[in-house]
């Protein structure tokens, strides 16, 4: 039995997508525990594009079952049209299931989530814009709208009729935006078309464990975008961190066996918020153009900069990551030296405990540890051996400064561009 949890240890778009795809195959379930269609991953299968934004990597394989946990918000319109696209690549989708406990978002929430950001000025946060951050909001105001509403279509029509009336009152820019009698035929449809799917899925979880079989939990966004122990405010609205797996998932905390964090061999943010390593100069633009680092979800371009360690410790100190598979490895080939920021300096002090305070993590400069640059090719590389001494050699460093192993490399999209340490 195993219990394996993906988190993003970054601002996400790690690649757990890829990673979870390439896991998946050692695992009987695959479990999504956290957030929305703001996610979005590409996965590369012999040489075939998938972006998913929902449903997780397990899709794939046919043979293992793929849920949608109860911590998720689920735009079903999006999930159906994922689910066509895969079906049209040839994945039937027919191993999806989804939680009966997780919230739905309703049209009016991408509104509301666009009038909010608005709202904001120069507080705005750079949301993706898909109602993900209003849903959960309804969800911890206890007036959400639940998977399961969509099974009993009076129940559903009550509520969506309460909820229309109380956003109504509170964002005047909604009025003329919200028609309840479309809204609900439009979902009185996705639920015809979903009600197969929808499940306890917590007790295919449980029965799972029971048996024996190998779970893997696969997160979304990163560490760092968590509600609680992120850069509060610019985060997401849900738990990025693998406590996700128990209140997203239900699964006990001690069922959990392994923690792997899903590190980008440098960093990316999209979004507002501070970044101790972004560069923008030419290593930014160098990482941003090789790294296509452009957001799946909305095209942003990607802000980039170094691996920042003092977030990796972090996020190893509230997840209690039992291993690291390092990501896009391959981009950094061609420069002729790559840094680890190891400390930041603030106030006049070097601090090497991540600063929780957001004002001095503001004024917190990256001190950085440099290491000689590789101009190989490593795409190719399926073994440790295969990679440059000095490739390895910051490789070394990443385990030493973090005390984590490496468990996984990637050196390319495609599922299989993955070497095991
Ligand atoms: P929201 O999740 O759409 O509310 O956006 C809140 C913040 O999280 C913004 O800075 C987004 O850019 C960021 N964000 C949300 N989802 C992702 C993701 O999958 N990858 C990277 N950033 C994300």
């Amino acid at each position: 039995m195993s219990v394996t949890v993906l988190v993003g240890a970054q601002w996400g778009d790690e690649g757990k997508g890829k990673v979870s795809c390439y896991l998946a195959r050692h695992a009987d379930l695959v479990a999504r525990f956290s957030g929305g269609n703001n996610a979005g991953h590409t996965v590369v299968i012999e040489g075939k594009e998938f972006k998913l934004q929902l449903i997780p990597s397990g899709v794939f394989y046919p043979d293992k079952l793929v849920l949608l946990g109860s911590g998720m918000v689920i735009d079903p319109a999006g999930l159906l049209d994922e689910m066509e696209k895969l079906q049209k690549g040839g994945h039937p989708c027919a191993n999806v299931r989804i939680s009966a406990l997780a919230h739905l978002v309703l049209p009016y929430h991408r509104e509301i989530d666009k009038i909010q950001e608005q709202s904001r000025g120069k507080f705005s946060l750079g949301t993706t814009q898909k109602g993900v951050g209003p849903a959960y909001s309804d969800k911890s105001e206890r007036i959400g709208i639940r998977v399961g509403d969509l099974l009993d279509e009076k129940r559903f029509l009550e509520r969506l009729q309460f909820n229309v009336e109380v956003k109504k009152n509170r964002f005047q820019g909604l009025n003329g935006h919200v028609d309840v009698k479309a809204i609900a035929g439009s979902y009185q449809e996705y639920a015809k078309r979903l009600k197969p799917l929808i499940v306890d899925t917590s007790k295919l979880i449980h029965d799972a464990i029971a048996k024996g079989k190998s779970v893997l939990c696969e997160g979304a966004q990163g560490m760092m975008l968590d509600l609680d122990f992120g850069t509060y405010p610019y985060v997401t609205s849900s738990v990025t961190t693998a406590g996700g797996v128990t209140t997203g998932l239900g699964i006990p905390p001690a069922a959990v066996t392994d923690v792997y964090a899903i590190v980008k061999a440098y960093t990316t943010r999209v979004g507002q918020g501070v970044f101790p390593t972004e560069d923008t100069g030419s290593i930014g633009q160098f990482l941003q153009e090789k790294g296509h680092e452009f957001g799946t979800v909305t095209g942003r371009v990607r802000r980039c900069g170094w691996m920042d360690g003092m977030v990796l410790n972090y996020g190893k100190l509230i997840n209690g990551y039992t291993g690291l598979v390092i990501t896009k490895l391959d981009v950094l080939s061609g420069l002729d030296e790559v840094k680890i920021c190891e400390a930041y300096r603030a106030g006049g002090e070097t601090l090497t405990d991540f600063p929780i305070d957001s004002a001095v993590f503001q004024n917190s400069a990256p001190v950085y540890r440099t290491f000689p640059g590789w101009k190989e090719d490593i795409s190719n590389a399926r073994k440790m051996s295969d990679l440059p001494k000095t490739c390895r050699a910051y490789l070394s460093f990443i385990e030493e400064y973090t005390k984590v192993p490496i468990k996984y490399v990637s050196v390319g999209a495609d599922r299989d561009a993955m070497i095991a340490a």
